[in-house]
C-alpha cells in the first residue's frame, strides 16, 4: 500500500560529494556505509565510542542525546553518525580524523618475490593420441598416462568432470587442457577443456584484514600478478575491531549469516574489479587462498557446525588450519 511505503530522504556527504537517497529515519552512518563512505565505527554504531562524529551543515535531522560531544562541538553542529537519522535532506561533513585509514597504503606495499613457483593447481595441455584397436586404453587411463609424463601416478576424477570427458575429448579432437590440483599425496582432476589453455591459469589471494581487504590476482604459469585491488572490508559497519564483530555474531539475531555475507560481497567486489581490470573470465581463475586473522578467517568460512561462542573463548585457536576446495565445470 502506497502509506506503507517509507519516505525518502536524501544525505548528501561531504567532501566526496556524494548523494544516496535512504529511507526517512535511517542513520548517518548506515548511509555513509550505503554511499561507500567509511567512518570510523569501533563500537559497530552501538554510541558507545564517540568515533562516528561528522559535522551535520544543513537538513533535518534528529539526535539522540550523548555524552560523547562537548558542548562545543556540539554547537560547532557535530553529531555522533550512529545516534543521527536523517529525517528531511541533509547535508554531512565527513571531518578527516573520522575516517577510516587509507588503502593506498595498503597498494603500495612491497611485493615479495618468491623463490619459485610452485602452484597447487596446474594446467597440462596433452595432444592425445587417438584410441586404436591396439591402443584402446579407456579416456581416463589415456589422460593419466599423458600426466604420468609429469610425475602425476594416480589421480582422482569427480564425477562432474567424468560426465564431461569423453564428449570433450571427441570433440576437441584429443586437444585437451586438464587442470589439476595437489593436495598433500593426492592428485584431483578439477576441470578439462578443449584446445590449449594452460597460460590462462589464474589464481586470487585475498588478505582478509579486520580493516581493510587486499586482493591480488595471479598468472599462476607465469606467477604474474595482472592485478591487485583493496576495499574497506564491508563488515565494519558492524565495528572496526574483531570484539565488536564477535558481539555482533553472538548477539545479534542473524548476525553472523550477515557478517559472512558483508565479507563475500567485499571479495566479489574486488574479484569483479581485478577480473575488469586484467581482462581476466571467471572460469579461468582457479584458485583462491585467504588469510587473515582467527576471527576474521572463521567469517568467512563459517557454516552451520561452527558455533560463534567458540570466538569469545581464549584462546580463540582455528577450528582447522587448511581451507575447503571445490570443483567448478
Ligand atoms: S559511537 Fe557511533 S559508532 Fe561508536
Amino acid at each position: 500500500m502506497l502509506g506503507d511505503m517509507a519516505k525518502k530522504v536524501q544525505v548528501r556527504f561531504l567532501p566526496d560529494d556524494k548523494t544516496i537517497e535512504v529511507d526517512k529515519g535511517t542513520d548517518i552512518l548506515d548511509a555513509a556505509i550505503e554511499a561507500d563512505i567509511y567512518i570510523d565505527s569501533i563500537c559497530g554504531g552501538r554510541g558507545k565510542c564517540g568515533k562516528c562524529r561528522v559535522i551535520v551543515q544543513a537538513g533535518d535531522v534528529t539526535a539522540e542525546k550523548t555524552e560523547l560531544l562537548e558542548p562545543g562541538e556540539i554547537k560547532k553542529g557535530y553529531h555522533l553518525a550512529c545516534l543521527t537519522k536523517a529525517e528531511g535532506d541533509v547535508e554531512v561533513l565527513v571531518p578527516e580524523e573520522s575516517r577510516v585509514g587509507l588503502l593506498q597504503i595498503l597498494m603500495k606495499a612491497d611485493v615479495v618475490e618468491a623463490e619459485k613457483l610452485d602452484p597447487p593447481i596446474v594446467k597440462f595441455y596433452f595432444e592425445l593420441s587417438e584410441p586404436t584397436l591396439t591402443d584402446n586404453l579407456s579416456d581416463l587411463d589415456r589422460l593419466k598416462r599423458s600426466l604420468s609424463d609429469h610425475g602425476i601416478e594416480d589421480i582422482m576424477g569427480p564425477l562432474p568432470v567424468m560426465r564431461r570427458m569423453s564428449n570433450l575429448f571427441r570433440k576437441s579432437e584429443w586437444d585437451v587442457t586438464a587442470t589439476v590440483v595437489e593436495d598433500g599425496e593426492c592428485h584431483e582432476l578439477v576441470h578439462l577443456q578443449g584446445g590449449d589453455t594452460s597460460a590462462r591459469n589464474f589464481g586470487m589471494a585475498v588478505d582478509v584484514g579486520t580493516t581493510t581487504v587486499v586482493a591480488e590476482l595471479v598468472n599462476l604459469s607465469s606467477g604474474e600478478i595482472v592485478a591487485k585491488e583493496a576495499a574497506y572490508n564491508k563488515q565494519v559497519i558492524h565495528g572496526e575491531d574483531v570484539l565488536t564483530r564477535i558481539l555482533h555474531a553472538e548477539e545479534e539475531k542473524g548476525g553472523l549469516k550477515n557478517l559472512r555475507m558483508l565479507i563475500v560481497e567485499t571479495i566479489n567486489y574486488l574479484l569483479k574489479e581485478m577480473m575488469d581490470e586484467a581482462g581476466v573470465r571467471r572460469n579461468e581463475i582457479c584458485y583462491a587462498a585467504a588469510a587473515g586473522n582467527t576471527v576474521m578467517t572463521h567469517l568467512l568460512q563459517v557454516a552451520a557446525w561452527m558455533s560463534p561462542p567458540a570466538f569469545s573463548m581464549l584462546p580463540r585457536t582455528r577450528l582447522r588450519n587448511r581451507g575447503g576446495r571445490s570443483s567448478r565445470n
